[in-house]
């Protein structure tokens, strides 16, 4: 159960060597005003908590941005970020102990359910197993346990048994036959736990071939990965390597990188394959050691976006990374790991991170870039950020 003090322990004893300072010296005081009154505008991320839990409830408009005028982006549960909103609730939830966040979790979650017949697209993860994944985890309500088996059902009929691979997308089908991006990775959680539940072994093997598969064909000699392959559906082989949302083809998008180091970390949970974990690790070694990486160690939208250091940043990517990389920790114990979770955790709770008292917008965190060539969602709050930003700090909160 955890309350964000407004001052942390630290922060009380800098408080009071700044009073004690002033204290000498009466020509500081009015300095010593403008610093508690800059610090007092400072808002925690839990104090952004009240700003989801009080949105109006509409079963066919979830949040899932807001641009810089506070204009708020709805979507129906079919978009692929529907089930960030109530996982994020769920998330708050299992912070704070505070029932009413679980009964509006509980609320969002149950406008998702039709998602478990929708099969025009690979996102089933994002949609369903953040909302009803996360219920199932807390509530143990065998419905919805069956939601999300009914789901990897739906799922499974995207997989290509010629290709090894389950079809991302099927728009842009006059380029592409059987396209197949990185962030696809991440919806095969869903399938490992609809193998568990179920006890029917297909959606295991269709999640392990994918991530095989994938791993065969998507990463670079130096472990960034391509952001799409395309596959002939025919023969199995490759026909592209190209971007949809990165800079240029060969280049690294910040989110997809964290789609490959978190998603290589989960199949490992799920697989036992050492070659997962690696290549896990790998990523990891890829963005720690990137010289185009900031100090505060939240990437750019791409490590090769042409006008880096002003570029925008990806604070999405960065979440991701971070509780990717809490994960890969738990089986490397490597402190390296640790101390990189740790380092953007503390730059994304930062107030230049976190977002300010004034936006009444239902969300906790700003500078997120979501699709740069398309000139969308550049630079503000984004509802997947705030879900994986407080997964990591509820994976850090548990190493403890
Ligand atoms: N899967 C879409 C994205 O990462 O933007």
């Amino acid at each position: 159960m955890i309350k964000e003090k407004r001052k942390t322990f630290p922060g009380l004893i800098i408080t009071l060597l700044i009073c004690f300072t002033a204290c000498k010296d009466i020509s500081s005081d009015s300095k010593q005003e403008e610093t508690i009154a800059e610090e007092d505008k400072i808002i925690q991320y839990s104090d952004r908590f009240s700003y989801l839990l009080e949105y109006s409830v509409d079963s066919l408009a979830f949040p899932r941005s807001a641009d810089d005028n506070g204009i708020i982006k709805k979507v129906p549960s079919k978009d692929w970020t529907s089930g960030f909103f109530p996982g994020t609730l769920w998330k708050i939830y299992q912070l704070t102990g505070d029932t009413k966040y679980k009964a509006k979790a509980k609320e969002w979650t149950t406008f998702i359910e039709k998602e478990k017949y929708n099969d025009r697209t690979h996102d089933m993860g994002f949609k369903v197993f953040c909302s009803f994944g996360n219920g199932f985890k807390i509530t143990n309500n065998a419905a919805y346990k069956d939601i999300i088996i009914e789901s990897a059902q739906t799922l499974s009929t995207r997989y290509n048994t010629t290709v090894g691979s389950i079809r991302s997308w099927d728009f842009n089908k006059e380029e592409w036959q059987f396209p197949v991006i990185i962030d696809n990775m991440m919806n095969l959680e869903l399938l490992f736990e609809a193998s568990n539940y179920s006890k029917d072994t297909t959606y295991y093997n269709m999640a392990n071939q994918h991530a095989r598969t994938t791993l065969k064909n998507h990463f670079r000699d130096n472990n960034s990965s391509f952001h799409v392959v395309d596959y002939d559906t025919i023969t199995g082989d490759i026909r592209a390597k190209v971007t949809h949302q990165g800079f240029r083809n060969e280049s690294s998008w910040a989110r997809g990188q964290a789609w490959g180091l978190y998603g290589y970390a989960m199949a490992y949970r799920y697989t036992n394959n050492v070659e997962f974990l690696e290549q896990s690790k790998k990523i990891a070694a890829f963005l720690m050691d990137h010289n185009n990486l900031p100090e505060d160690a939240i990437p750019y939208w791409d490590f090769d976006a042409p006008n880096i250091p002003s570029e925008p940043r990806d604070a999405s990517a960065a979440a991701v990374i971070a509780s990717g990389m809490l994960e890969l920790y738990e089986y490397t114990k490597d402190k390296k790991h640790l101390e990189f979770a740790d380092k953007i955790i503390t730059s994304l709770s930062s107030k230049k991170y976190v977002i300010q008292k004034e936006s009444n917008v239902p969300f906790i965190l700003s500078h997120s870039t979501g699709n740069w060539p398309k000139n969308d969602e550049i630079n503000g709050p984004i509802n997947y950020a705030d879900y994986y930003f407080l997964e990591a700090v509820l994976r850090r909160k548990n190493l403890r």
